[in-house]
């Protein structure tokens, strides 16, 4: 195929999720990179395998060797400690700090014009970590979280209201963690605001089990979720090659949007989130978006 994404932790459980449905999907032909480095070329033929099943020819590959990455349009990195129960995600920090130090250089030595989207947490650190290891400009390091948190609220309002999850659209902005905003005005069943169809005490209930969405699979599985996550950053990957215009809350570096000055240590979702509520200038931005 004419298309690449290196998926960098590939042989772990939301790398393998994501290398997977990139193939299934025939998106790309996928580079799965991991330290563990037989196991990623073992996952790789394994989804090789399975491509003429899913009818894809998209070439699967895995190892532990760069240079097969090089040239990648998208480098999807989930190469980080996972969360056990009880631990919240910035405990992972300076484990999986450690790690974005150690893939960086290869990062810009092989993938020099990727878009980056990172997965590990905690997520709005480590996105930021990237941009300053990588030097990239900042419209190509897309962190992959709000996608995983609004389909996760999408979720519970499908269940609450027992309607079909595609009618469901909901926004989650702010940080991924305690400062996650779920935004119940721009959630909609069929373009009805949830405000009018659901109890204050309901949506309460959603907005709360949505931000500890990740925590809840944590206690039940042992460790962090991957399914939904490898889907999540899947749209991210499906959208940016296919050049959608999708709209997506992804945690990016703002510089002035939203009214807020640049600051160093800010990442535009973590400070929407500061405030716990709306970005004051969210329609403004969106709209200047649309319209330009
Ligand atoms: N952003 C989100 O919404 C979200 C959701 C779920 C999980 N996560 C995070 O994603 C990360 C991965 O989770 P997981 O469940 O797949 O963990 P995992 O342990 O199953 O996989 C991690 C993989 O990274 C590999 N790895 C470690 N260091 C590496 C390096 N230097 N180079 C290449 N590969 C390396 C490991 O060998 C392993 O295969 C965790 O940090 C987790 O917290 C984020």
């Amino acid at each position: 195929m004419n298309r690449k994404v290196a998926v960098v932790g590939g042989a772990g459980n939301v790398g393998a999720t994501v290398a997977h449905a990139i193939a299934a999907k025939e998106l790309a032909d996928v580079v799965i990179i991991d330290i563990a480095e037989q196991k990623a070329a073992g996952m790789a033929l394994d989804m090789y395998e399975a491509c003429p099943i899913e009818k894809s020819d998209a070439r699967v590959i895995g190892g532990g060797d760069w240079a097969e990455a090089s040239g990648a349009d998208i480098v999807v990195i989930t190469s980080g400690k996972p969360r056990k129960p009880g631990m919240s995600r910035d405990d992972l920090v300076r484990d999986n700090f450690a790690i974005m130090e150690s893939i960086a250089p290869n990062l810009v030595k092989h993938c020099p014009n990727a878009i980056v989207i990172p997965v590990a947490n905690p997520l709005d650190a480590m996105a930021q970590a990237l941009l300053k290891l990588s030097k990239f400009p900042r419209e190509r390091i897309i962190g992959m979280a709000g996608v995983l948190d609004s389909a996760r609220m999408r979720t519970f309002i499908a269940m609450e209201l027992n309607v079909s999850v595609e009618n469901v659209h909901a926004f989650v902005l702010g940080g991924h963690g305690d400062t996650m905003v779920p935004l119940p005005r721009y959630s909609t069943v069929a373009g009805i605001p949830i405000t009018e169809l659901l109890s204050k005490d309901q949506i309460e209930a959603i907005s709360k089990r949505t931000a500890n969405g990740g925590a809840e699979i944590t206690k039940l599985v042992g460790t962090s979720a991957w399914y939904a996550p490898g889907s999540a950053a899947t749209e991210m990957v499906e959208a940016i090659l296919k050049d959608k215009k999708k709209i997506l809350p992804c945690s990016v570096y703002l510089q002035g949007e939203y009214g807020k000055a640049f600051t160093r240590t800010v990442m535009g979702a973590t400070w929407a989130s500061a405030e716990k509520k709306m970005p004051k200038n969210y329609f403004n931005e969106l709209k200047k978006y649309l319209l330009k």
